[in-house]
């Protein structure tokens, strides 16, 4: 990394103050699609309202769209005049099953589906930059690739979009943004290596014999074998995983019995396994078949244990890290990054994408004006709330990260 401080220092071969001045002119239509989507909330792969205004928005530009059987996603492809390289930008377009509580004017209108994650404002961002990057496509050194992608709250959209054959050939790096509220608004983060966990599901079924609780001896009682259960995958974590490689085991529902004088005949537990490598992943998932069958095989009861394979890891490269860095404070300033000491253990499903392709993931605050970022409602809340103004920052910095990634800047 010894030329890393000379590569932050050559960082004006960005066209900074244009972009700049993009995000600021596109934020008025930001916003209207952003409030447009969000007061429209749809769930899942097939996002049909979301998708029309999406394509609306880009309605004009000299953009070829792309779509699938799989979801209701769309890859516009911007060519420049240059035969260059491809690089992909990427926008999630769904929301999530909680009901809006935030007394908004442009609240949801759907019960029970709320944009709780931001992804309105990533859909919203992503069309803006799609429109600055088309009105400077003269000099463009090569291919943007913008992905609208649905699914991402668990459903796998960006993986069915890479299946369906939307994103071939691969683009050489890509780049995502992730608004929070719980950051200071218009400052980017993020890091190199894992930023965010894998996460599968966890169902444990115990099953033993039902009988009167008076008389446990005549029965097989599954409940203190769950209650071991849970104690063991505890121990499992801290005894068997190294703690460089962290993983986190949650059992967050325990289900048996119906009434106090009755031993059920079996009862369950559901959780999530959270990692950051895939070492740790095979070796938990692992501990975990072995410790709940042998648990409920030592007590004379049976387990069935099922994991439900989620999003990898969302690992970022250093150079495209980097790449951000520079286009961050290249546009607006040095305090406009913070480079992340550790990563987050919630889930991404972006991850797939940078399975394949070079690319990094970055956080912008946007904590909402005269809030607290450190106690505002988080991402997931269905009191969240977001500084909109922010949207200008993140129009301009997917533009930047887009030169930045086409030109010189990046070694790959
Ligand atoms: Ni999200």
């Amino acid at each position: 990394m010894a030329n890393r401080r000379e590569m932050l220092l050559n960082a004006p071969t960005l066209d900074t103050d244009a972009w700049a001045a993009a995000g600021e002119a596109l934020l008025a239509d930001a916003v209207a699609l952003r409030r447009a989507i969000h007061a429209e909330p749809e769930l899942g792969l097939d996002l049909p309202a979301t998708t029309a205004k999406v394509k609306a928005a880009l309605a004009g530009l000299p953009l070829e769209i792309r779509e699938g059987p799989s979801t209701s996603g769309v890859v516009a492809i911007l060519r420049g005049p240059a035969n260059g390289r491809t690089v992909l930008l990427r926008g999630d377009m769904d929301a999530l099953p909680l009901t809006e509580d935030t007394g908004l004017a442009f609240a949801s209108t759907s019960p029970g589906a709320m944009h709780a994650c931001g992804h309105d404002t990533h859909t919203a961002m992503l069309a803006g930059a799609a429109r600055a990057l088309c009105e400077r496509r003269d000099g463009l050194a090569g291919t943007v690739m913008f992905m609208f992608q649905p699914g991402e709250e668990g459903w796998h959209g960006a993986r069915f979009m890479l299946e369906d054959g939307l994103i071939d050939p691969l683009p050489h790096a890509a780049f995502a943004l992730h608004i929070s509220p719980n950051m200071p608004a218009g400052v980017f983060a993020g890091r190199t290596g894992p930023l965010l966990a894998s996460s599968d599901k966890l169902r444990i079924k115990v099953t033993g014999r039902g009988g009167h609780a008076s008389m446990p001896h005549d029965a097989l009682d599954p409940i203190p074998v769950l209650c071991e259960i849970v104690g063991a995958l505890q121990a499992l974590v801290t005894r068997r995983i190294s703690v460089f490689d962290p993983v986190v085991i949650t059992i967050a529902r325990v289900e048996a019995g119906s009434t106090d004088n009755v031993i059920p005949e079996d009862g369950r537990l559901w959780g999530t396994l959270r990692t950051l490598s895939e070492r740790a992943r095979d070796a938990a998932q692992e501990g975990i078949r072995r410790i709940a069958e042998h648990i409920a095989a030592a007590h004379g009861a049976g387990a069935e244990v099922e994991i439900e394979r989620g999003f990898p890891v969302t690992v970022c490269d250093g150079r495209v890290v980097d790449l951000a860095e520079r286009a961050a404070t290249a546009l607006f300033g040095e305090g406009a990054w913070t480079t992340m000491a550790h990563p987050m253990m919630g889930a991404e499903d972006f991850a797939y994408v940078l399975q394949k392709v070079p690319g990094a993931m970055a956080f912008l605050g946007a904590a909402p004006e005269g809030g607290d970022f450190r106690t505002c409602c988080a991402l997931h809340s269905n009191r969240m709330t977001l500084d909109e103004s922010v949207m200008a920052r993140g129009i301009a910095m997917h533009c930047a990260m887009a030169e930045a990634m086409l030109g010189g800047g990046l070694e790959l």
